[in-house]
């Protein structure tokens, strides 16, 4: 390997505040597989390959940046949370997380339901022949227009989430002369993210009606009065990247309990919960996701204890994954523009997208991880920040990074875990051009969703 075309950045810990790399890695050339797509290693020149292909000759064929979708570990991982929740439950992939026709298809296929929660993502899982009873239809300000839509296509459930729409959904069900299936989501007083939960405060949130105040209460009273609507059941979505079950464990204790208020004010046991998505993965390796079986078996028994204690029947449970099906199946493949080491500090690594193809870094201050992966190198490691190509000094893609400190112009370096929320983030910044969505198996490559092109640009302007 070439030695250093630039010259190293600093290499200290010290200039470090946070984030996961106060040390750099023993070994630059390893992939953890906690964070790549399963199909994913390096072949004998040390290129990376994923489903048989390598990223060079990706690169080569589709360019940068892109997208590269692991096939098989999408399937995989569908089939996982399928096979772990059974029969007696179901699974709806959470469509904002990532969503295309290719993608609505392997869920048919490997027998999972869908979360939908606008009229595009609607439009898009129609079109790829999504049977509408197994979707479910998610928002806080559907529109006249996108409820009338779902009800006509006869959606397998409506989540309503205001006194609002509870009566806009029974009208319109009613005008159409159908009875339109629904829950009602409620938010229980916790909220969770990663490796916490807190149980106050975040009632104040657009979401759902609060449990608290006898407000769920009262929307189940008036759904239950409506002609519209059958009621099947009560949600709840609790966060995001979600390691620690206990979060759900309180949800559920309460979910359970309005159910059972429900069953001694009315004499009606609602035969489904819906707890949600928000389970995390790992986007660097201080991440220890759970497995569906393990997350499959807390929920069910969770559920069955709180409702063995009230003396109900134990509901369908249905979940919403998304990130934690698709998010670790892609990665982002970038190539490498100008590297800039600055004095003392570190060395800043251009490349060829940006905050417009991942938004997450600087919306959430997401870290991820990176690595060269047109070759191997046995350079030291360089403290850096890969950057992209906007204009904003917060167009971070990944914040704190070691790569070698031969990196040049032309290389391709790998962002693994931006399945999820990346693409379906991504804008048009900067007119920059949104990348493409290959998917890779077999030695088979095929895009799925197409590169943007001046042309779109310039076809939405009207001029
Ligand atoms: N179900 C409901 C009702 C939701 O609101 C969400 C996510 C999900 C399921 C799926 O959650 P997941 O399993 O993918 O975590 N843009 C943020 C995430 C926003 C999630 C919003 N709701 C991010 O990039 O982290």
């Amino acid at each position: 390997m070439s030695r250093s075309a630039h010259p190293a950045g600093p290499r200290h810990a010290d200039v470090l505040t946070e984030g996961h790399y106060s040390a750099p890695p023993a070994d630059l050339n390893a992939l953890d597989p906690k964070v790549w797509a399963r199909t994913v290693s390096r072949d004998e020149d040390g290129v990376l390959t994923v489903g048989g292909r390598t990223v060079t000759g990706l690169a080569e064929e589709f360019g940068t940046p892109a997208y590269i979708l692991d096939e098989a570990d999408f399937r995989a991982r569908a089939r996982a949370w399928r096979t772990a929740f059974g029969t007696d439950a179901d699974v709806f992939y959470a469509g904002k997380a990532f969503l295309s026709r290719a993608v609505v298809r392997w869920l048919d296929e490997e027998g999972l339901n869908l979360d939908v929660c606008s009229g595009g993502e609607l439009a898009t899982a129609l079109s790829a022949g999504m049977d509408p009873e197994r979707i479910a239809f998610h928002g806080n300000n559907k529109s006249v227009e996108e409820i009338t839509r779902a009800v006509e296509a006869g959606v397998g459930r409506i989540v309503l989430d205001s006194f609002q729409e509870i009566v806009r959904v029974a009208h319109i069900a009613q005008e159409l002369g159908k009875r339109q299936k629904a829950q009602i989501r409620i938010t229980v007083g916790v909220e969770a993210h990663t490796h916490e939960f807190i149980a106050t405060a975040h009632e104040d949130q657009k979401f759902g009606i609060p449990l608290a105040g006898g407000q769920a209460a009262e929307a189940v009273r008036r759904a239950l009065t409506l002609d519209g609507l059958e009621l099947i059941g009560i949600h709840s979505h609790i966060g995001s990247q979600i390691f620690d079950m206990s979060g759900f464990e309180v949800a559920a204790h309460r979910v359970v309990g309005l159910l059972k208020d429900i069953r001694d004010e009315h004499g009606v046991e609602l035969p489904e919960i819906d707890l949600g998505g928000g389970l995390g993965i790992a986007y660097t390796s201080a991440d220890d996701p759970r497995e569906p079986h393990e997350i499959a078996k807390a929920l069910t028994e969770i559920v069955t204890r709180e409702c063995e204690a009230a003396r109900l029947r134990v509901p369908r449970i249905s979940v919403e994954p998304g990130r934690a099906i698709v998010g670790p199946t892609a990665f982002t493949l970038y190539e490498v523009g100008t590297v800039k080491p600055l004095e003392s500090l570190r060395t800043y690594v251009s490349v060829d997208g940006g905050m417009s193809d991942n938004i997450r870094t600087a919306l959430y201050d997401a870290e991820y991880s990176v690595a060269l992966v047109s070759r191997t190198s046995d350079a030291e490691p360089m403290l850096t920040r890969v950057v992209g190509k906007h204009c904003e000094s917060g167009d971070i893609v990944v914040k704190d990074a070691f790569l070698p400190a031969d990196l040049a112009p032309g290389d391709l370096i790998a962002v693994p875990a931006t399945g999820a929320y990346c693409r379906s983030m991504a804008s048009n910044y900067n007119h920059v051009l949104r990348p493409p969505v290959v998917a890779v198996g077999d030695g088979e490559a095929r895009v799925i969703v197409r590169r943007e092109t001046e042309e779109d640009l310039l076809r939405l302007d009207v001029g």
